[in-house]
This record gives C-alpha cells, sequence and structure tokens, in this order.
C-alpha cells in the first residue's frame, strides 16, 4: 500500500492505497462519488473523464498513486461551477442525453471547451469531443449545447482562456509532474513514511457509510458486567474469534490485527487495524476498521456496534450486534450478501460460544477450534446442512 494525500472536490483526502488502483476507482470506490462512470477502462470511451489540476483526465488509465498532491474534480465537484450549469441546461434543452452514462465525462471535456475555443466552431467542437463516446444521442444535440454556451458567452464578452489554463503537459496533464520531480526520491520516501505513520494513527481509521448492514445477538449466562470487561481485553476477544490473530500490542483504543478467511477456491489474510471506543455507562461500545488482503486484492471496511443487555434478573447477558461492512475487489465479486451473513452467523455463533467457555473459566488454547481459520469449505457444508434441516421440517410441518 502506498499513502497518498490529494485534494478532491475542494476536501483533502488522505489515503493508503494499491499501486495498481486507478484514479476512478479510488474516487467511486473510496469516496462514494460515483457520479465517475467507467466504460472501457482503457482510455478510449471518456466516460470517466475528470479533472486533474484543472485538465481533463482519463481516471481509468491513471493511477491514483500518481495523484499525489494533484487537486482533483469530479462531476460532483462541479455543482455550482458557472460553465457547467450553463452546460446542464444547455443538454437538457437541445436533448443532448438519453441513458446520460457518458454525460458526466461529456460535460467535462464539454467544459474545456468552452472554457477555450474562441468560437462556436463545429468542427472543433467535434474534433474536442472525439475522445467521448455516445452510443444514444448521435452526437447532434450534445454538439448543438456546446455550440450554444460557447456563442452565448462570447457575446457575453467573456474571452476563452489561452490553453484552458494549462502550464504544462505532465503525467496526469498538469504541472503537478514538475514539482513532484523538483522532490528527491528520499524526500518523497520520508513523507511516504510520515503519511504511512499518519495513517496507521488511531484518527487515520475513518468512520464511513457501509455498503451492507445486518444484527444478530446472543446470551451468555454470565452478568453484562463481566462481559463487558473481558469484550475491553482485546487480546481475549482475539482469542475467542475464529481465525484472528493480534499482530501489535493493543491499547484500549486501537489493535493491529489478521483474520484468516477461506471462501470456496479464494483464501484471504486480512490484516489491518481498528479503532475501538467504548461507553461504560450504556455497556455498549463500537469497533470500526479497515484491512486489506494482498492476495485476493480485497479490502474491506467494517463496524461492529454492541449493546449489552441483562437478562435473567442480571445473571446473564444478552449481547445485541449491529454489523455494517464494504467490501471491495475479488471477495466482493463471490461473496454474495447472503453468504457473508451466514458467515457472520457462524463466526458470531462460535464467538459466543467461546467467550461462554472463557468466563466460565475454561483456557482457550492454540489446538481449539479458536485457532482455525473461518474455513469457507466447512462453513458452506455447515451452511447447507442448516438450510436442508430448515426445508426438510418445512416438508414435514406441511
Ligand atoms: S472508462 Fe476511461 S476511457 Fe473508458
Ligand atoms: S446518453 Fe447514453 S451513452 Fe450518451
Amino acid at each position: 500500500m502506498t499513502a497518498i494525500g490529494l485534494t478532491v472536490n475542494a476536501r483533502s483526502v488522505e489515503a493508503s492505497v494499491e499501486p495498481r488502483t486507478h484514479l476512478a476507482d479510488f474516487v467511486r470506490d473510496n469516496l462514494d462519488l460515483t457520479g465517475t462512470h467507467l466504460g472501457c477502462e482503457h482510455g478510449v470511451c471518456g466516460a470517466c473523464t475528470l479533472l486533474i489540476d484543472g485538465m481533463p483526465a482519463r481516471s481509468c488509465i491513471t493511477y491514483a498513486v500518481a495523484c499525489d498532491g494533484a487537486r482533483v474534480t469530479t462531476i460532483e465537484g462541479l455543482d455550482d461551477d458557472e460553465i457547467t450549469t450553463e452546460l446542464r441546461a444547455a443538454f437538457t434543452r437541445e436533448h443532448a442525453l438519453q441513458c446520460g452514462y457518458c454525460t458526466p465525462g461529456m460535460l467535462i471535456s464539454a467544459r474545456d471547451l468552452v472554457l477555450r475555443l474562441p468560437a462556436p466552431d463545429e468542427r472543433s467542437i467535434r474534433a474536442g469531443l472525439s475522445g467521448n463516446l455516445c452510443r444514444c444521442t448521435g452526437y447532434v444535440g450534445i454538439v448543438r449545447a456546446v455550440r450554444t454556451v460557447i456563442d452565448q458567452r462570447r457575446k457575453r464578452g467573456i474571452a476563452p482562456v489561452v490553453g484552458g489554463g494549462r502550464q504544462m503537459l505532465g503525467p496526469v496533464g498538469s504541472g503537478n509532474a514538475r514539482s513532484a520531480a523538483t522532490v528527491g526520491s528520499a524526500a518523497r520516501t520520508a513523507t511516504n513514511v510520515e503519511r504511512l505513520d499518519k495513517l496507521a494513527g488511531t484518527m487515520a481509521i475513518p468512520d464511513f457509510t457501509p455498503a451492507r448492514a445486518f444484527s444478530d445477538q446472543f446470551t451468555v449466562r454470565h452478568p453484562p458486567d463481566r462481559v463487558f470487561d473481558m469484550l475491553g481485553d482485546v487480546s481475549r476477544v482475539a482469542a475467542c474469534l475464529p481465525g484472528a490473530s493480534l499482530t501489535g500490542v493493543p491499547t484500549r483504543e486501537r489493535v493491529e490485527g489478521a483474520i484468516r478467511v477461506k471462501l470456496g477456491p479464494i483464501s484471504a489474510d486480512f490484516r489491518g487495524a481498528a479503532r475501538i471506543e467504548r461507553d461504560v455507562e450504556n455497556l455498549s461500545g463500537r469497533i470500526v476498521g479497515i484491512g486489506s488482503d494482498q492476495r485476493s486484492r480485497s479490502s474491506t471496511q467494517g463496524e461492529i456496534r454492541y449493546q449489552l443487555v441483562p437478562t435473567d434478573q442480571g445473571t446473564a447477558t444478552r449481547v445485541e450486534l449491529s454489523i455494517g461492512y464494504s467490501l471491495r475487489g475479488m471477495l466482493a465479486q463471490i461473496a454474495r450478501d447472503g453468504l457473508i451473513r451466514d458467515m457472520a452467523a457462524r463466526l458470531t455463533a462460535d464467538f459466543a460460544r467461546n467467550l461462554d467457555r472463557y468466563l466460565a473459566g475454561d483456557q482457550l488454547t492454540g489446538s481449539t477450534e479458536v485457532s482455525t481459520s473461518l474455513n469457507g469449505i466447512s462453513l458452506l457444508f455447515g451452511l447447507l446442512r442448516t438450510r436442508m434441516r430448515k426445508v426438510i421440517w418445512r416438508v414435514i410441518g406441511r
């Protein structure tokens, strides 16, 4: 992973990214800026066009790490931009879109033409938009929309900007490459290490909006304060979690660890860090974590909220869980929602059983099931057994 810092839509963003991650995936998956569309992912269709340091660029063939220090503007960042507002109105008036898939990239390229073309010349507009493909409109409405905006602006006395403000061309179409080149590689490495250190800090584990969420609960035959104390002991919690291990010395607020998951043909070792929050008054807590697996090129963000509820006159505890997660990469393509829920349910059940045993005084050792990986095949058979049993009971019950 490489640490980068850039400005996206006037907001400072620091992140740790795989060197192979392209900018379009970065803004869509990490920042939820899904207005940047992906078509060919080969630099041909222009659907992914956005601005880097004010210049249109194809984000599908630009690595996110190449944009360290750059100013990126996506279509969402042009909501209040004067030219884009005029273009949006003209596109609507001239019926310049149908499905709209090409439109964000088209608007960004069109904005560049409006900025720099001296006159509404159809030939230049068609040449300028030749890198943005539209499968719906036939281009007539698009060209007419761009022409009218250029025409109206020149009539209002707004002069073109020579070269659209370009200073020089670099790897990402801007002067950013020149400033980067003046910084020695040692200095860049130091900055990177500094950023990684910062990202590894507690503050670097950001809040996020989970793509998926579900809830679960279990009951243990021990009073809430004992369970709460136990949940505050990170090493013991990890020991109760199948496939989990710690990779650093935990504190009360932070833990670094790994969890092994096998899902069908893919085996993943997620390594990451989590931020821990506890509310003693309400016997509740929250764990927010990030992790990635190099082999399957998958990454995840997850959040677990728990609330302890006393039951049986306070002699037992119901642990209510609310779990949210976002998964990206190869695992996201095969891990269907239902399968993840079932796996989480099995994981929760194993955790509850181990927690119960631990609180009852059992010492969990490496030979117990807690050290095994979260094996998808055995889970799958377990799940199939459970589902078959449910179906049989349903049939018999009729
Ligand atoms: S998706 Fe980038 S050019 Fe087609
Ligand atoms: S409006 Fe559908 S691809 Fe352009």
